[in-house]
C-alpha cells in the first residue's frame, strides 16, 4: 500500500473511535506539559507557580490576551524584558504549548498571604528599601526598580531576594552588559575598588560602588579581578526582620504591578 494512504486511514480509525479520541486528548496534554517542563519550567516553576518569571496560574496575561499573542511571545519572547523567546519551536509546537499555558491560567490561584499595607510601611521605614530601590518614582536606584516587580517575579523569588540576596542576580538595567555582579579590582598601584559591574569589555571595566559613584578602570592597570558570585550590596533581611515582617514585605511587593 502506498505510504501516503496510511495517514488518512489512521485518521479514520481515530474519528470512529471515541475512546481513542479521549486517549489522544490525554496524550496531548501530557506531551504539551512535557514541552512546558523543558522550555518554561526553569523560570515559571514546574507547577506554573512562577520563580524568576511570574506565576502563570490564574492569570490574565498583560502581554497575551489570546492564542495568537501567546504563541507570538512563546516564540519571540517579550522584548526589553527577561522573557526569552523559544524561537526554535515552530508555529504548531508553540500553539500546542500555548494550550498547556491556558490550562495553567485557568487554575484558581492561592491568595498571597500577608498584609500589603504593613509591608509598605516596612519598605519605606524600617527596611530602608527605598534607599536602594525606586517604586513609582520615589526612592533612589542602586538596586533594580521595583514598580512592577509583582508582575515580573513570583512570591517565592521575592522571598528569596530578601533572605538570600545575591542568590539570583537580575539582569542590569543600565545597558546590555550591565549586571548586579560585584567585582573587586586590585590595581597595580595597590589601590582596591569594589562595585557592581555596569559594563565591561576586553579593555575597560565600569563599576558602580556602594555609594552610587561610577568608576572606570583600565584592565591593564589592574593586578587582580575577583568576581564575587552570590554576594550583593543588599542586606540579608533574615536577621533584620521577623518572619511576619518578611511575609508582609513580600505581600507588598507582589501587589506592585506598575500599569498592568
Ligand atoms: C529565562 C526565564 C524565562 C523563561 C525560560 C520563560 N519565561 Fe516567560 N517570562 C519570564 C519573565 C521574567 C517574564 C516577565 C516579563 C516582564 O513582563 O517583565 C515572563 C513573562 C511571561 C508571560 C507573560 C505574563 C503576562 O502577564 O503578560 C507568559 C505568558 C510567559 N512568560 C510564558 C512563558 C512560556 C510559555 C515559556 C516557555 C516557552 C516561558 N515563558 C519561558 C521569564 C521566562
Ligand atoms: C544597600 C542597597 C539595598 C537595600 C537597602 C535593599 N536592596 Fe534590594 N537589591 C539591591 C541590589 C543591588 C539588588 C540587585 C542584586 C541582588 O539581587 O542581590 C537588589 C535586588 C532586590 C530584589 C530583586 C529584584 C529583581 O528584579 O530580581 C528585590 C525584590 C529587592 N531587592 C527588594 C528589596 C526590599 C524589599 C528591600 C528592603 C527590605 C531591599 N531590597 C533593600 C540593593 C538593595
Amino acid at each position: 500500500m502506498p505510504a501516503r494512504l496510511l495517514v488518512p486511514i489512521g485518521f479514520l480509525i481515530f474519528i470512529w473511535s471515541p475512546s481513542a479520541l479521549l486517549g489522544q486528548a490525554a496524550d496531548d496534554l501530557a506531551s504539551s506539559r512535557q514541552l512546558y517542563e523543558n522550555q518554561c519550567a526553569r523560570c515559571h516553576g514546574i507547577d506554573g507557580g512562577g520563580g524568576e518569571g511570574p506565576s502563570l496560574i490564574g492569570r490574565q496575561f498583560s502581554h497575551a490576551a489570546d492564542d495568537e499573542s501567546l504563541t507570538r511571545i512563546i516564540r519571540n519572547g517579550i522584548p526589553g524584558t527577561a522573557m526569552p523567546g523559544a524561537g526554535w519551536l515552530d508555529e504548531d509546537e508553540a500553539k500546542f504549548l500555548a494550550n498547556y499555558v491556558w490550562t495553567l491560567a485557568s487554575i484558581e490561584p492561592v491568595p498571597v498571604p500577608g498584609n500589603q499595607a504593613l509591608g509598605r510601611i516596612l519598605f519605606e521605614g524600617k527596611g530602608e528599601c527605598a534607599t536602594c530601590h525606586i517604586v513609582n518614582g520615589l526612592g533612589t536606584g542602586l538596586g533594580p526598580e521595583l514598580s512592577d516587580i509583582g508582575a515580573r517575579r513570583d512570591v517565592r523569588y521575592l522571598r528569596r531576594s530578601l533572605l538570600n540576596p545575591g542568590a539570583v542576580l537580575p539582569r542590569g538595567q543600565l545597558g546590555p552588559h550591565s549586571s548586579f555582579l560585584i567585582v573587586k579590582a586590585e590595581m597595580q598601584d595597590g589601590r582596591t575598588f569594589r562595585g557592581m559591574r555596569v559594563n565591561e569589555d576586553a579593555f575597560v571595566l565600569l563599576l558602580r560602588d556602594q555609594g552610587g559613584n561610577y568608576l572606570t578602570l583600565v584592565k591593564s592597570d589592574t593586578s587582580a579581578l575577583e568576581r564575587e558570585f552570590g554576594t550583593s550590596f543588599m542586606p540579608d533581611y533574615n536577621e533584620l526582620m521577623t518572619e511576619d515582617e518578611i511575609v508582609n514585605l513580600v505581600a507588598y511587593m507582589a501587589s506592585l504591578r506598575g500599569n498592568r
